[in-house]
């Protein structure tokens, strides 16, 4: 089976093309479109620009991924259609639906986590079997971070969850972009966060920052009150030290480590009391070098047993790869939906 996909949920451009033989998969293309440049200036996503741009993006991608998969005969296609933007939902639905249609096939809804989620099993070669694949990873805990969403999420087997929290205002990634905005490093925050962090050596103990809930009973998160104190805290400061390296460096640092330590905690605390095999990864935030790592040895340390998965970095952040498995997946629990059915659903949930 060959399944393309469309992903136009935030503000990248994505399509790509999953070839499934003998439980065995192979990514013929996978193309991203970003449209970075036009929201930085703004610092933030603007969903009828993005929406825009989609439109003028998806006939250059489409073509881009048939041409680098060798235009192999299309089986099915799979759409993103919540959450996210809906203007922009709608944007790739309707291509997607179009599409679909001039080429005879059925087309599958996907939502966007589930998508994020699954993005883990892109970095093996082969599909375990699509009704239990791969047996021994469950139940699990995932986390899914990134610009929008910020979830604890248990997952007994593929279409089975249970969302234990999330946050009640910021998600992770909107909060490395505000913070990166209040200090004029431009957009997407994450990324550049996280180099200015990496240049830090002697970490000054004057920067200190909360841990929102950190130790509340909850699995929810809230990372809004910890952008105003980095908004504080800049206000308080001289012109010349504002600008100065050493100051940014520290702050990355120190909101990068108050990020890290909240989702670090809650995702154990998590994976402890539903006893889970293991603790899986997904969204932008996950292509995080330092967060990757910190999670790494912190399972090692105090939950030796537990498989921990993060997706290639690659497949973190958003791309139409993550989309294609969830649509072969899909496919075979929900079977042929008529396309007026296919609707774009802001709020999505899992
Ligand atoms: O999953 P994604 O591509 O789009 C959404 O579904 O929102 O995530 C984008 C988010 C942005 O907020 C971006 O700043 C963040 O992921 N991000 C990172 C890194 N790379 C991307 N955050 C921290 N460290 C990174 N290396
Ligand atoms: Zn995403």
């Amino acid at each position: 089976m060959i399944v393309l996909a469309i992903e136009t949920s935030c503000d990248d451009t994505c399509a790509a093309i999953l070839k499934i033989q003998s439980l065995r998969f192979k990514i013929l293309s996978n193309v991203v479109s970003s449209q970075v440049k036009i929201h930085k200036k703004y610092g933030g996503v603007y969903p009828f620009l993005a929406k825009r741009e989609h439109q003028k993006n998806l006939p250059i991608v489409l073509k881009k991924t048939l041409t680098e998969a060798k235009n192999p005969k299309i089986d099915l296609i799979a759409v993103t259609v919540g959450p996210g933007l809906e203007p922009c939902l709608w944007t790739g639905i309707n291509f997607a639906k179009d599409l679909a249609k001039k080429l005879g096939v059925p087309i599958i809804p996907v939502n966007h986590i589930e998508a994020h989620i699954l993005a883990n099993w892109l970095n093996s070669a082969i599909i375990h079997n699509h009704k239990v694949f791969s047996k021994s990873v469950f139940p699990a805990i995932c986390l899914i971070i990134s610009g929008g969403h910020t979830q604890l999420i248990l997952m007994k087997n593929f279409g089975q969850y249970k969302v234990l929290g999330e946050t009640r205002d910021d998600a992770a990634g909107e909060c490395f972009d505000k913070v990166a905005r209040i200090l004029g490093l431009g957009y997407p925050g994450g990324p550049i966060i996280a180099k200015e962090a990496a240049k830090v050596t002697d970490r000054s103990p004057m920067i200190n920052f909360p841990r929102p809930m950190i130790y509340q009973k909850n699995y929810d998160f809230s990372f809004s009150g910890l952008k105003t104190a980095v908004l504080y805290n800049f206000k308080n400061q001289p012109e010349k030290i504002k600008k100065s390296k050493k100051y940014i460096q520290e702050v990355s640092a120190e909101v990068q480590q108050a990020i890290i330590d909240v989702l670090i905690r809650k995702t154990l605390k998590a994976a402890k009391n539903y006893k889970t095999r293991s603790i899986i990864l997904g969204g932008g935030v996950a292509a995080n070098n330092e967060l990757r790592k910190q999670f790494k040895q912190k399972i090692q340390k105090d939950l030796p047993n537990i498989q921990y998965l993060t997706p290639s970095v690659q497949f973190c952040t958003d791309n139409a790869a993550m989309v294609a498995l969830g649509g072969y997946f899909r496919w075979f629990k929900a079977g042929r939906l008529k396309p007026e059915k296919i609707k774009a659903n802001a709020n999505l949930r899992l």
